[in-house]
């Protein structure tokens, strides 16, 4: 080789490596185009209901083959089931090679939740069969249109940016439908949805990353960046030395034991009347959870990066009201560190005193969501005074046994909140059920030591950890506490979540609750 080449070949070798580390960089949201036609190409997605009607576009190809789809889809067997799919080769002259054809149900009998599943596995069987997505034609009105494109965006998310190979990576940059009025789906998809599907991807990127690439700091700078720019959000940070100016014993002990120093994020945004009380949600945000001194089991802890994820789904949540404008007042709290046994960590049987006054004696370090909600939790009590308090954690092992992978785990003092949220859980998809919280489960974590403990080993797991949160909520707040711990987090691929990883459970949910019961 000469000199010349070689530098030729150093220098292709440097653009390669920087397309690579590019396209590892980066996880944007894949983009939602509406038109009316679908240009012809190789292929094309093509919504069927079950009365076998195709659409314009469907009948479009029908007569430039004379009868030839119609005869290919009935020759299929194919019956426009709601969730079946089926490739077919398409007609001769139709412009098209491979047609997937994509059962639509009964248009009129679909639910919102059955509307997003129909695109998410529509998009992921394309992206398998196609490595691609082509146009999606649906005869569809906006808002079923708008649900269905909701789906197929968040079934097109995949968490492969650490893949190397780019062969392996399925993430596409774009889908577009072809509907009969593009411009009032367009519309109603960025008003109502959108803002909603780019929440849920950025919380799901955040909660999928690795614990050495986000910790308490790199979580408060991931949200800044994607904050950046939306009206009416100011953000607020709280390190080491204010948690202790504020006598926030109880998350300033968790971070102890880690080099990576706790925060708490405070986010306020403030779309309504300032005078009008907020909602606040406040998230467990344990970027790592080892159990601390309590060392969990190694087998099981490696994707206890996803413990951020209530967190993560908060921030998110108030992403996506900021994002589409919504007209309410919401403050996310962040509460994170990173729980790890190191040389300052807490030990059991040590005591700490919380910014409520309440001192706690530590009974296992590994029950540490329940140690930063309680200073989050009271702190964003008695600043906002609330209309509405709601925490998110991946709080316990119990809650994700109960229930599994079906419903997150609710619990209230106020029972009327418990049937409003089990409703918008079933309407939007991210389900809840409920789970009691009686006096005995308070009674349970009383300490002859200090006032409560942070494990009540007489009360089942999932109650005691509510009756710890709670412990930190002024009885009159109306508060609701989401174990998320069985739901945050799915190895299996969903029809509107690809990868295995993190579901960000909790942003329809309570973004649909906000949008019912606050929203003017
Ligand atoms: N982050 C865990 C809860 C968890 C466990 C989430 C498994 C998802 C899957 C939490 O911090 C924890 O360790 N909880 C303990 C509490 C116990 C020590 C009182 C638990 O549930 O075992
Ligand atoms: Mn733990
Ligand atoms: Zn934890």
């Amino acid at each position: 080789m000469t000199n010349k080449v070689r530098i030729l070949w150093g220098i292709i070798g440097l653009f390669a490596a920087t397309l690579v580390s590019a396209k590892a960089s980066v996880n944007t949201p894949t983009q939602v185009l509406f038109t009316e036609q679908a240009a012809s190409a190789d292929y094309l997605l093509l919504g069927v209901s079950a009365n076998g009607e195709t659409g314009a576009v469907g009948l479009a190809i029908n007569q430039n083959s004379a009868q030839g789809l119609s005869y290919l889809i009935e020759a299929s067997g194919f019956t426009g089931k709601a969730m079946s799919t089926k490739l077919i080769p398409a007609p001769q002259n139709s412009g098209f090679k491979q047609i997937l054809l994509v059962g639509l149900g009964e248009p009129s009998q679909n639910s919102e939740v059955e509307w997003q599943e129909i695109g998410g596995n529509a998009i992921q069987k394309a992206i398998s069969e196609f490595k691609t997505v082509p146009t999606f034609a649906a005869e569809l009105s906006p808002d079923h249109a708008a649900q269905l494109a909701f789906g197929a965006k968040l079934g097109s998310y995949y968490f492969d940016k650490y893949k190397t190979d780019s062969e392996q990576q399925k993430l596409v940059a774009s889908i577009t439908f072809a509907v009969p009025s593009p411009a009032a789906t367009k519309a109603l998809f960025n008003k109502d949805w959108n803002s909603v599907a780019n929440a849920i991807w950025h919380t799901r990127n955040i909660s999928n990353e690795p614990a050495n690439v986000i910790y308490p700091e790199s979580f408060v700078t991931y949200w800044k960046q994607q904050l950046k720019g939306l009206k009416n959000v100011s953000i607020r940070v709280f390190d080491e030395d204010d948690m202790l100016d504020k006598n926030m014993g109880a998350i300033y002990g968790v971070g102890r034991g880690s080099a990576r120093p706790p925060r708490m994020m405070i986010v306020e945004y403030m779309g309504a009347n300032k005078k009008q009380a907020p909602v606040v949600l406040v998230g467990k945000g344990i970027t790592f959870d080892t159990g601390g001194i309590s060392l969990k089991n190694p087998p099981n802890m490696w994707n206890m990066k996803f413990d951020m994820s209530g967190a993560a789904s908060v921030v998110g949540t108030l992403y996506a009201l900021a994002d589409r404008k919504a007209k309410v007042n919401v403050v996310a709290i962040a509460a994170l560190a990173e729980n790890m046994p190191g040389a300052n960590a807490q030990r059991p049987g040590d005591v700490v005193t919380s910014m409520s006054g309440k001192t706690i004696q530590i009974r296992s370090t590994d029950a540490e969501g329940r140690l930063v909600l309680a200073d989050g939790i009271y702190y964003g009590d008695i600043t906002y005074n609330p209309s509405l308090l709601v925490d998110v954690a991946t709080l316990t092992g119990s809650a994700s046994r109960a229930l599994g992978k079906d419903y997150a785990a609710l619990f209230t003092r106020h029972n009327e909140l418990a049937q409003k949220f089990i409703e918008v859980g079933i309407k939007t998809g991210d389900q809840v059920w409920q789970l009691p919280l009686n006096d005995n489960h308070f009674k349970a974590i009383k300490n002859d030591v200090a006032d409560i403990m942070n494990s009540g080993p007489t009360a089942p797991g999932a109650s005691a950890g509510a009756a710890f949160v709670g412990s930190f909520v002024r009885e009159q707040t109306p508060w609701v506490h989401l174990d998320i711990a069985g739901v945050a987090w799915n190895d299996k691929a969903t029809p509107i979540k690809a990868s295995p990883g993190s579901t960000s459970f909790g942003i329809r949910l309570l973004n649909g609750y906000i949008k019912r019961y606050f929203e003017q």
